[in-house]
Parts: C-alpha cells; structure tokens; sequence
C-alpha cells in the first residue's frame, strides 16, 4: 500500500523518532482528558475482554493508557505511516499494527468495542474529515472516542490570523462539536459526553455511542 497523503509527512527522516518526546505537559493533558471521558461515559462493560482499533495509532503512544484504563482488552494499531508504525511495533507490546488508509479502513463493519482516533481529524478539511468518520463509524460496534480542534479557542483563533496575514493556507482544520454530532448521527452515534482541555487549548474529545442494531437498521 502507498502511504496516505496525509500520513505522508510523517515518514519525514527522524519525526517518527521524535513524535513521543514532544511536548510532554500536553501529552500528560491528554492523557488525563481521554481517561476521565473513559471513566465518565462507562467502559464496554458488556464485554469480558474489549476489543479496541486505536485508528490512527502512530506510534502506539495510546496503547498503555487504553491498556491501563480498560485491561486486558485486545488492541489494533492501524497507521498509514510505516514510519510511525515502526516505532509501534519496536515497544514489544501485546499489540497488533497494520498499515491502513482512514479513508478506506480495511476491516469489517462493527468489528471493534472501542475506536479510538486522537489527534487526526484536524489534519483533514471537511470533505475528508467526514469520509474518515463514516470509516470510523462504520467499524465501532459501540463506542468512537475523538479528538478535534475546536473552532472558538484562543490557540486556534492566533493560528488562523498568523496563516491570514502571511497569505498561507490553514496548515490544521477545527471541526466543531455540533458539526462532528450531525456526521455522526448520521451513521446512528450519539454524543454521550465531551471535554476540553481549556478554552486557550484547541483540543476536545468526544465519547460517541452506537445504536444497538436493527434500532436504526
Ligand atoms: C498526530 S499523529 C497521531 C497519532 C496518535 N493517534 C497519537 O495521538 O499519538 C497523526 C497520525 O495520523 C496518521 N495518518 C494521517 N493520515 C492518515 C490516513 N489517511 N490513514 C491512516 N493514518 C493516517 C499519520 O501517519 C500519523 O501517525
């Protein structure tokens, strides 16, 4: 497989190398975010041993935290980066990666517990943004776990003014929680709860639910 557009810079000599050590307050951020949304919006208790598609994984930074907060599940890493996955695969985790494309997600429909995509849609405009998310949607079972920047947040607003007066195109997109709810309830998810870092911060993360089938079928 060629490796996604939007996954492309990521096979970038050493920033696949680099990616974890990144700012480290931020990561302790959303680490704290993803569990308290996990916690709040009730574990796939219906299951004994949950399965979970963190999808993109990169380089399976997610995989302690979901390890840590919903045991014993089985977990998929999916990227499009070999880069990214690379890095994945050397932890020696219990784990399993494959290389995928989030506009077309080699897996069957309802195949997962939990989906998880962390700091992915901003890299997409809308039209892809949404096509991703019918991809997600599709292979959840129950529960989508995401991320998005949000339009209205102080980070956000500074990036669009600096990239306005230097005539450069918006290197990340914003998606808001109103607009990721109708994409969603489309597919017959439902928002069961939110949180955001922070109105300076532009990160948010959504816990969406499924309909069980043939409610909506
Ligand atoms: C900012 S990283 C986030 C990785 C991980 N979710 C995390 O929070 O650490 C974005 C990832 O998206 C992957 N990616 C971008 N476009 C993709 C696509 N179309 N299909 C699959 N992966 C993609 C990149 O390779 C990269 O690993």
């Amino acid at each position: 497989m060629t490796t996604p557009g939007s996954a492309s810079r990521y096979e970038q000599k050493g920033k696949a190398a680099a990616y974890e050590a990144r700012n480290p307050a931020r990561t302790r951020a959303e680490r704290a975010l993803l569990s308290a949304l996990l916690a709040r919006g009730g574990q796939p208790s219906s299951v004994r041993v949950p399965s979970i598609l963190d999808a993109p994984c990169g380089t399976g930074r997610l995989y302690p935290w979901l390890a840590q907060d919903l045991k014993g599940a089985h977990y998929l890493g999916l990227d499009g980066s070999l880069a990214m996955l690379e890095q994945a695969q050397a932890k020696d985790i219990p784990a399993a990666f494959i290389q995928g494309d989030l506009q077309h997600l080699p897996l069957a429909e309802r195949s997962f517990d939990l989906v998880v995509s962390f700091r992915f849609l901003h890299h997409l405009a809308k039209p892809e943004a949404a096509t991703a998310l019918r991809q997600l949607a599709r292979v959840t079972r129950r529960d989508l776990v995401l991320s998005a920047f949000h339009p209205w947040s102080a980070h956000h607003l500074s990036r669009k003014i600096q990239n306005w007066l230097q005539r450069r195109p918006l290197p990340r997109h914003a998606h808001s929680p109103r607009w990721i709810r109708e994409q969603l309830a489309h597919q017959g998810l439902r928002e069961i709860e939110r949180a955001r870092m922070g109105h300076f911060r532009d990160l948010w993360v959504g816990l969406y639910r499924k309909s069980p089938p043939g409610l909506l079928d």
